[in-house]
């Protein structure tokens, strides 16, 4: 059995497709069960929560291998409730993963690397999170796996990029959605910064290939970058605006601080977004025989045709 923590959200959807389709039996842990009905396929589930011990035991039956992707990802929620969750959950997915002698693929985040210079950051770059507490409690959930780990537990960890795809409102979908809504239309710097998505769908490759082949840390990210101009530009032209680029980043810093952030961001985080590097080499997960399948091109236009609809 398969136990699968987040399995009713963004990338765990689809995980947990991808773990049913290929025939393996897959328990999601829920805490809210009618939104089982969405995944479309048959589960077991427990209803409950990482912070909720004895619903966490009950999961683990007879569990052999757990994904853990349960987190609180936007900053909307108090900083107490996101610690609680990413790092005490984390905690307890940890500790009962080593009492039942059980394989764990903790989903991290490439947000405890912070931003690069003109280099990628790879898996040997140094702990930098950002200061918010969705940043610093998944660093310090990554460290007591990688401190458990030391003591006996079997485990793997993935740091995702930027994922995006179908079915996501934040992150790199809602930067797709401003263009798509034309709510961005005078961008914030030049945009030559790089930024490193992946298509949720080869996500969930890597993380199901550092279950079966992993033992250490590993980034996931599309095999090449790209420029946050690049990337705006290719969502533009599929939507039909032109976008302006070079609104002044100190300007718009002192506009967001007042508006607040994009995105549930702070105005100092959505300023990097658009000035800095966020790339990485992603040798690692390619040793592992990991390869991009899905073009940029072809899955952007497909949550650009999926946004509109919405509209
Ligand atoms: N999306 C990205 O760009 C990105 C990038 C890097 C890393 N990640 C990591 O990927 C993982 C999944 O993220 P996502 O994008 O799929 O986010 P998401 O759609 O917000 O999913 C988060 C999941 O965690 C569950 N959850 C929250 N609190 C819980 C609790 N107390 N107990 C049990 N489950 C709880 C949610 O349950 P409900 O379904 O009931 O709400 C949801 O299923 C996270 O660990 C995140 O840090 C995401």
């Amino acid at each position: 059995m398969i136990l699968v923590t987040g399995g009713t959200g963004f990338i765990g959807s689809y995980l947990v497709k991808y773990l049913v389709k290929h025939g393996e039996d897959v328990r999601v842990l829920v805490r809210d069960k009618s939104k089982l009905e969405l995944l479309g396929v048959k589960v077991d589930f427990v209803k409950g929560g990482v912070t909720n011990k004895d619903s966490l035991k009950e999961a683990f039956k007879d569990v052999e291998e757990v994904y853990h992707l349960a987190a609180i990802f936007r900053h909307g929620e108090s900083k107490e409730k996101i610690w609680l969750v990413n790092y005490g959950g984390t905690k307890n997915v940890v500790d009962e993963t080593l009492k039942r002698d059980a394989k764990l693929l903790h989903v991290s985040t490439v947000g405890v690397l912070g931003f690069a210079s003109s280099n990628p950051l790879d898996e040997e770059s140094p702990y930098n999170p950002n200061p918010n507490p969705y940043a610093q409690s998944k660093a310090k959930a990554e460290q007591y796996v990688l401190k458990m780990q030391r003591e006996g537990l079997k485990a793997a960890i993935v740091r995702p990029a930027f994922v995006y795809g179908v079915g996501s409102n934040y992150g790199l979908n809602l930067l797709i959605d401003m263009v798509v809504k034309k709510r961005l239309r005078f961008v914030i710097g030049d945009c030559r910064n790089f930024i490193h998505p992946i298509h949720v769908k080869d996500l969930v490759k890597a993380l199901v290939l550092a279950m079966k082949k992993g033992d250490s840390v590993y980034i996931a990210a599309n095999e090449k970058p790209i420029t946050l101009r690049d990337f705006l530009n290719l969502v533009a032209s599929y939507v039909g605006v032109k976008l302006r680029y070079g609104f002044p980043p100190k300007l718009a810093y002192l506009i967001l601080k007042i508006k607040g952030g994009i995105g549930g961001s702070s105005a100092e985080e959505t300023i990097s977004l658009f000035t800095r590097n966020w790339f990485y080499n992603v040798e690692k997960i390619k040793s592992l025989g990991w390869r991009q399948e899905i073009r940029i091109e072809d899955g952007v236009m497909e949550v650009v045709n999926w946004l509109k609809k919405l509209k």
